[in-house]
């Protein structure tokens, strides 16, 4: 049953915690592997391709206009994704309960609302140029997750509002956030490498 198309990498033996790599818009399960390589050298590496096609364009979710999401479709495909995951370690032999995410963009997107609605699913998130996508009315219990929000000061796609949103979400929810804004726009700089790898380090 893994429904998605994906690319899976084994880490070097020594017990790295694994990593979960979710592309932006227009990207596939190749794109951020050797970013995940880079900022997790020895880890397990699950990357899937997003399974919605927005004009031959994968994502993980629908939207009906740039900012307009279909939530029904975001809170079905998020379950998906959550038995994928989990589907998918059985089948490779990495720790569920050890699962950091790399998400960018759209990536981050879906990472946000693996955390809300299927918390079990990742221990830790990088949330490269997030947005607030679902407002669950009721919060999961985030106790223990630590979760990392890289923003761009100039992000023209990313309503200036929303990482603090998000981060204050996660707060409520009783994650650890932390929340970094980057002198740039959408694109990743080399501060999000930084960033990304420091957390990262810190999880294994
Ligand atoms: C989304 O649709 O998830 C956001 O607008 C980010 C993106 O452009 O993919």
């Amino acid at each position: 049953s893994l429904s998605y198309l994906h690319r899976f990498e084994p880490g070097d033996g020594a017990k790295a915690p694994p990593l979960l790599l979710l592309h932006g818009t227009g990207g596939n399960e190749n794109d951020l592997l050797p970013l995940g390589r880079q900022l997790a050298p020895g880890s397990p590496l699950l990357s899937p391709r997003g399974d919605v096609s927005e004009h031959g364009m994968p994502r993980f979710f629908r939207r009906f206009a740039e900012g307009v999401f279909d939530l029904k479709d975001v809170a079905q495909r998020t379950q998906a994704l959550a038995d994928f995951v989990a589907a998918a370690a059985r089948e490779y032999g990495f720790d569920p309960n050890r699962l950091a995410a790399l998400g960018y963009s759209n990536g981050a997107n879906i990472a946000a609302s693996l955390l809300l609605l299927r918390p079990e699913s990742l221990t830790a998130a990088v949330l490269l140029r997030p947005m607030v996508v679902l407002e669950p009315k009721q919060l999961p219990d985030l106790t223990g997750k630590r979760i990392s929000l890289l923003s761009g000061r100039h992000d023209p796609i990313v309503p200036v509002d929303h990482p603090p949103r998000l981060a204050e979400m996660f707060r409520r929810a009783g994650a650890s956030v932390d929340l970094h804004w980057l002198d740039t726009g959408h694109q990743l700089t080399e501060g999000d490498l930084q960033l990304a790898a420091g957390f990262l380090a810190a999880e294994s």
